[in-house]
């Protein structure tokens, strides 16, 4: 038989997935760069920083102590004790390291969240524009997505209004994120008190995602829902992670707070699957939580003046309707008056100008796309020279 004949069904869940748009966008530029084509990318999903040495050290120090070995499935508690200290004092959640689990990626905390609490016949409320891995989360467990569609004047956040018009019996969880990819948009505090409330009523889970809480601009604040309260903080699983805050995102490493109860089924799945993550890894991220703000507060007001400049660039081009981001490090402006879709928009893109961005379908908002600053300023400059050609030959047509 040949290795393409498939000799029996896969999985309707797990193995209905397909692979992430954002990694194939991103090959398909690299590719054509190493055919020899003039290709500039705006679609990274990672801080263009390196990792900080003292980040670095910590990792070969341990790697020439011998820390080869296997660790904790939860990790270390050494770790799992720093990282419920920065989540008290940083964030006001009250926890403790037996209540942190640390993953290989925040991704993976994500999913181990999601899967340990959903099966056919729930629902989870997931807002549009969204990271495009959490439906296929949701659906790899068989439970629905509900994705109610948030409205760019409210910086694309769900209101609690929305979120209450999106509940129903079947209702287990809420997936929030905040800042947002990809849309950079940082829930205000209000939305999250009343969201707060409203899951508690509804007795529904939330899996708060907060990977970007370093990058935010403009004063904006970071609010962790699970900060407002004793009853919404034994709701919800808070996710975090070391990919954007300390550009670590070869690295592999995130984790997850939530109730006990969760965290014991999160503990036992990871413990059949990866285990504990890579055990020198976790030295590094131990000496991240210990010294690192002046590294973030460079990368961070670096982004921030690298976000005035794009924002500016994308404004001027008449085509287009954008909004300005607070966090992250995207933009996600609306290109519906060009008349073509998010997908053909992308590819004639790449095609014709020779510029990567990503298409929104996949984030649940097939009227935008998503440009990432975390580039260069001469890049994000011939990048946007690039759409505004782009976008003005398509109006003149
Ligand atoms: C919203 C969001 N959550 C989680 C992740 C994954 O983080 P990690 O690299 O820790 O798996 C990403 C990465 O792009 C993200 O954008």
């Amino acid at each position: 038989m040949a290795q393409s004949e498939q000799p029996v069904k896969t999985s309707p869940t797990l193995g209905t997935l397909q692979p992430s748009l954002t990694l194939s966008i991103t090959a398909k530029a690299k590719s054509l760069a190493a055919s020899g084509e003039d290709v500039i990318s705006l679609s990274a999903g990672e801080p263009d920083f390196d990792t900080p040495d003292h980040i670095k050290e910590a990792a070969k120090e341990a790697l020439d102590a011998g820390d080869t070995k296997y660790t904790p499935a939860a990790g270390r508690p050494e770790l799992r004790q720093k990282i419920a200290a920065k989540l008290q004092e940083e964030n006001g959640v009250q926890t403790n390291a037996e209540q942190i689990v640390v993953a290989p990626g925040a991704k993976f905390s994500v999913f181990t969240a999601v899967a340990t609490l959903c099966a056919p016949g729930d629902e989870v409320i997931v807002p549009a524009p969204y990271w495009l891995s959490y439906p296929e989360m949701v659906r790899a467990t068989g439970a629905t997505c509900v994705s109610p569609a948030t409205k760019a004047e409210n910086n694309f956040c769900l209101t609690p209004q929305q979120f209450e018009q999106a509940i129903t019996s079947r209702t287990k969880l809420l997936i929030l994120n905040t800042p947002s990819n990809p849309t950079g948009g940082v829930y205000p505090r209000e939305f999250l008190e009343g969201i707060a409330e409203l899951a508690v009523k509804h007795n529904v889970m939330i899996v708060s995602d907060e990977i970007y809480e370093k990058l935010i601009y403009a004063g904006r604040e970071h609010t962790s829902i699970a900060s407002l309260g004793e009853e919404i903080s034994a709701r919800t699983i808070t996710v975090n992670g070391f990919s954007k805050a300390y550009s670590m995102t070869g690295w592999r490493l995130g984790y997850s707070a939530g109730p006990d109860w969760i965290v014991q089924k999160i503990k036992a799945l990871q413990s059949h699957t990866t285990s504990g993550p890579t055990s020198f890894v976790q030295a590094g991220a131990s000496r991240a939580l210990e010294n690192s703000e002046a590294f973030i507060q460079n990368m961070r007001s670096t982004f921030e003046e690298r976000l005035a400049c794009m924002h500016q660039r994308l404004s001027d081009i008449r085509s287009l309707s954008v909004t300005k981001p607070e966090g992250a490090f995207y933009i996600f402006p609306d290109i519906s008056s060009l008349g073509l879709d998010s997908m053909t928009f992308a590819d004639r893109l790449l095609n014709e100008k020779k510029l990567a961005v990503i298409p929104g379908k996949p984030f649940g908002a097939d009227s935008n796309i998503r440009l990432s600053y975390a580039y260069d300023p001469g890049t994000i400059e011939k990048g946007c020279q690039r759409l505004a050609e782009f976008c003005d030959e398509l109006a003149a047509s």
